[in-house]
């Protein structure tokens, strides 16, 4: 028996702050963000909509797809870098504002690669037959740890919240290979500092293009299939630079690949998650199609999942 995925949820902000709002008040243009990142708008939530506010509003679609109540969530785990306070975790939060049961609550803190590692973690307690439903929440507010006067990342980042429910699926579906590392050496590239977020791109953009591309190819060959058999890959919606490195590696068409980039800018853990939303919603995905998810983030970190689509 698969733990899969059989229900996905996502929230951005209503508030859309576009390339030629930041123009306004970093030295930047339209034209620069687009070429350099493929970003062009993001959202940002208003002072009123905190972290866990975000993560509820993704969990509850989440949990209604996959056709449960939150009753029936016996786990929850919440991927971020930006939670409302030091403590209590997010997922206690909506732990409570969702009325689930008095079940195990954690966040998880692994960057842009979070919700992949809460995935993975999901799946080891469903396959060793300990919980049954798990929902697994990738959310970020980047917007209060973004210094606004620094065009070097202000332009990057996006706030919004994405959700899926981990469970037992039949026959060869769910998730099959996973791949998750670190490497602490790495943190001067990417850290957050009392209240700011630091970022040498250039190292970060080097270390992400080596790394997705190996990430995805791994979880598949360590099956003992090939790139030809990826029939969609989701890769953390970073830079289209990026994202386009991984796609080649994998030598699939465009169009396979889903793209939200420059609709929401990098929203970090929710990056994923939102995109997988959203790529389910619009009928992107098909019964039985082999998908590849894959991130990286600050640590440095990185993880990487295949998974066969379906649920029954
Ligand atoms: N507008 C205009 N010019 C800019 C901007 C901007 N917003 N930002 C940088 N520049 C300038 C630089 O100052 C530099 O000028 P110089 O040549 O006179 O010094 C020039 O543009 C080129 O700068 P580079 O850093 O070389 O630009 P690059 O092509 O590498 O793109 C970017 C920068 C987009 C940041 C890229 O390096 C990148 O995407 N890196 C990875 C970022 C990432 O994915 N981070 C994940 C963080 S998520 C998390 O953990 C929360």
């Amino acid at each position: 028996m698969n733990a899969g995925i059989i229900g996905t949820g996502h929230y951005v902000p209503d508030q859309v702050f576009t390339n030629k709002d930041l123009e306004k008040i970093v030295d930047t243009s339209d034209e620069w963000i687009r070429e350099r990142t493929g970003i062009e708008e993001r959202r940002i939530a208003p002072d009123h909509i905190n972290t866990s506010d975000m993560a509820y509003e993704a969990a509850k679609m989440a949990i209604d797809e996959a056709g449960i109540t939150a009753e029936d969530i016996d786990m929850i785990l919440v991927a971020t870098v930006t939670s409302d306070m030091g403590f209590p975790s997010v997922a206690c939060q909506i732990q409570h504002k969702l009325g689930a049961k008095q079940i195990p609550a954690m966040d998880i803190s692994a960057a842009c690669a979070g919700f992949i590692y809460g995935v993975v973690t999901a799946k080891q307690f469903v396959e060793a037959n300990v919980h049954k439903n798990i929902l697994v929440v990738g959310v970020e507010k980047l917007s209060k740890i973004t210094n606004w006067e620094d065009r070097n990342t202000a332009v990057l980042f996006g706030d919004g919240a994405g959700a899926a429910v981990i469970s037992p699926v039949s026959g060869e579906k769910g998730i099959i290979s996973h791949e998750l590392g670190a490497d602490g050496s790495g943190i001067p590239h990417l850290y957050q500092d009392e209240d700011v977020l630091y970022m040498n791109g250039r190292e970060v953009f080097k270390f992400a293009v080596r790394q997705m591309g190996d990430s995805a190819l791994n979880v598949v060959e360590k099956i003992g299939l090939t790139k030809d058999d990826v029939d969609y890959l989701i890769p953390h919606q970073a830079n289209i630079r990026i994202m386009e490195a991984a796609r080649q590696k994998l030598d699939i068409p465009v169009e396979k690949m889903s793209k939200y980039v420059h609709k929401y800018g990098n929203t970090s853990a929710a990056s994923i998650p939102i995109a997988l939303s959203e790529d389910v919603k619009a009928g992107k995905i098909k019964e039985n199609d082999l998908m590849v998810l894959v991130g990286f983030g600050g640590g440095l970190t990185w993880g990487a999942l295949a998974l066969r689509w379906g649920r029954s």
